[in-house]
């Protein structure tokens, strides 16, 4: 599989779907050779926008395709787990879009049939194969914060009022937390694991789904993480970790290429600037080549446990919101 790249088949023809086919040209390590679309007009649409070869009409069409290694699920989030399940039971490997799935449960079917079958599989959280979080992961192994005191992270986004709209729409699984919220929450996992209390309020937006979501976490060092979400509001989007001997700071957005800095507790700031080219999608496609090339079937830096443990996270916070205040 690492004599040629990989062959990807993208599942869905939404905007997600276009943004990632377009930075897939930007990596050697891959190629878009089909797309499949509930349709074969939106199938060809796209096959032509992004210079794609097989055009399927439907997405059970798209999995059987012998051509296809891997599919990238990019439809909205209530349809990940069978689409996930489809293209797994089809033999290929997945690459699905944030949140994983709509619950924990659904993630661990997703999870159970990937290793089931030996196929390679993991969540698109793109943020965390990203030059600026490799920064990060390397200040936090060296030690360089000390004990770490508390995580902040907010991602708010400014929607138009519209019913229809996925983010609004609960048949199409709308809300702040599972769109924008998983990546503060994500980002959390990534340096204090799963929290052993969860504390959060939500307010609904006019069709039920959770506008805004606020969330406390603890855990058992005494760390906190205190994260937000919403879809009412363009937020400053910044994320931090601080320490008992310094502090890092991710500039916004926090989840796509961003610039961070180390502030020690006494000295001079260190700050790296994110170099990058196209969205930042790239880096996610060419981690899932270099695991398949290796062998592996998940990815130590976005395991299919952490994924799961996120959504069980999300799960209590959902759970909570639903609870009269
Ligand atoms: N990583 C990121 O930065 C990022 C950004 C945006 C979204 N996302 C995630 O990607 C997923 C898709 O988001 P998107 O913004 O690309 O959505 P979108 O623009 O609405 O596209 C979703 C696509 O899914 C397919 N689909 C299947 N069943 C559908 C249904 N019942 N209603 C509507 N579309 C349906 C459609 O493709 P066909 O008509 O061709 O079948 C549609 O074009 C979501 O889970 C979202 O959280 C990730």
């Amino acid at each position: 599989m690492a004599d040629r790249p990989l062959r990807w088949g993208i599942l869905g023809t939404g905007g997600i779907a276009g943004a990632f086919a377009a930075d897939l040209r930007l990596t050697g390590s891959g190629v878009a050779v089909a797309v499949g679309s509930r349709g074969q007009a939106a199938a060809d649409r796209f096959a032509d926008a992004f210079g794609i070869a097989r055009r399927h009409p439907s997405y059970e069409s798209l999995a059987a395709d012998p051509d296809v290694d891997v599919v990238y699920v990019a439809t909205p989030h209530p349809m990940h787990r069978d689409n996930a399940v489809l293209a797994l039971r089809a033999g290929k490997h997945v690459l699905v879009e944030k949140p994983f799935t709509m619950n924990a449960a659904e993630a661990r079917d997703v999870a159970g049939e990937a290793r089931r079958r030996g196929l390679f599989a993991m969540e698109a959280m793109w943020t965390r194969f990203l030059p600026h979080t490799a920064v990060i992961r390397g200040w936090l192994a060296e030690g360089a914060l000390g004990d770490i005191v508390t995580v902040t992270a907010d991602h708010g986004q400014w929607f138009a009022r519209d019913p229809r709209s996925r983010l609004f729409a609960p048949e199409l699984g709308g809300g702040a937390l599972l769109d924008l919220g998983v990546y503060p929450v994500s980002f959390a996992s990534m340096v204090l694991g799963p929290p052993g209390r969860i504390v959060s309020l939500s307010d609904p937006a006019f069709t039920g789904v959770d506008a805004q979501t606020s969330m406390l976490f603890g855990y058992d060092s005494g760390a906190q993480a205190v994260l937000t979400c919403t879809l009412r509001a363009k937020s400053p989007t910044t994320a931090a970790i601080t320490g008992t001997d310094a502090r890092i700071e991710v500039g916004g957005g926090f989840y796509a290429p961003a610039t961070v800095t180390l502030i020690p507790r006494a000295g001079a700031p260190l700050r790296v600037e994110s170099a990058h080219e196209g969205r930042g999608l790239r880096h996610q496609a060419d981690e899932v080549a270099r695991r398949l090339a290796a062998g592996d079937r998940e990815s130590p830096l976005m395991p299919l446990d952490e994924t799961i443990a996120i959504m069980e996270t999300m799960d209590t916070v959902l759970a909570q919101a639903r609870v009269p205040g």
